[in-house]
């Protein structure tokens, strides 16, 4: 195997290179909840103040993209009291951090389908969309009744909404219609939780994206867990395809 320059720097200076957007899924609020003999509404309850400690630990290391698993379009098929907890926390953690993070020039991204979240929460994430649009620190994607896959096919059918011929189809043009379209393809994607997949979360964006699986439930994500990952981002060689 013939040495990698570029990549024995990179080992050589394991902290310096920050990934410009990560992705979490943030996984094991439930068995966080059941192995402290809690109720499950608790662990999504902890997982959402780990949420609001967590944005700000990004922001701190020089993330640019943050986007956010906070409730997948398959998630709907939960208990409907699970559910309807989940809504409320969102709700009330959207009213009371959009301000802070405005004034930390944190701009809010809804990802997904907003018709069938609750009138409030819709109120409440679109209040804070527009409030922080202006901002150009860090970029917080909130995924919310998100999918991969719905997201693919609302982006076929805006394109066919808009009378986008065939051959104007390209990668680039596709991704104008996505959720993502102002945002740069992901870099890091964090599962927590102990499941090494990707229960559709951002198929298109992940294509050359490097993954790391934290051996930890999401409640208990923490700064020491971000640096980890940040320096085995930093071992890695992207190649994308390439012979380097
Ligand atoms: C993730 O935690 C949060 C959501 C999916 C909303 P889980 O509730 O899936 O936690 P586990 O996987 O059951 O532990
Ligand atoms: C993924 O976790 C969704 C979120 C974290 C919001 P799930 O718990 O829903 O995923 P599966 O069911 O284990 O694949
Ligand atoms: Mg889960």
């Amino acid at each position: 195997m013939t040495a990698n320059p570029e990549a024995s720097k990179r080992s050589t200076n394991a902290t310096t290179d920050v990934p410009h957007h990560v992705a979490i899924i943030m996984d094991g609020n439930g068995r966080w909840a059941v192995s402290r003999g809690l109720d499950v509404s608790d662990g999504h309850q902890a997982g959402f103040e780990n949420l609001q400690r967590v944005v700000a630990d990004f922001a701190k290391r020089g993330v640019r993209y943050l986007t956010m698993f906070a409730f997948s379009t398959e998630n709907w098929d939960r208990p409907e009291s699970e559910v309807n907890g989940i809504l409320e926390l969102a709700i009330a953690v959207i009213a009371h951090e959009a301000e802070q993070l405005h004034e930390n020039g944190v701009r809010i991204k809804h990802l997904g389908r907003i018709e069938r979240l609750s009138t409030e929460l819709r109120e409440e994430l679109e209040q804070a969309v527009d409030l922080t649009a202006g901002n150009t620190g860090l970029t917080l994607g909130i995924a919310f009744d998100y999918g991969g896959r719905a997201e693919i096919v609302d982006a076929v059918k805006s394109l066919l909404v808009d009378g986008v011929a065939a051959e104007d189809i390209s990668e680039e043009k596709f991704a104008e219609y996505l959720y993502t379209s102002d945002m740069p393809e992901v870099d890091l994607m964090i599962r927590t939780g102990g499941d090494y997949r990707i229960s559709n979360f951002l198929l298109w964006q992940t294509a050359y994206s490097e993954f790391y699986f934290p051996d930890v439930l999401w409640p208990d994500f923490h700064g020491e867990h971000i640096d980890r990952a940040f320096e085995s981002f930093n071992e890695r060689q992207r190649r994308f395809g390439k012979r380097i």
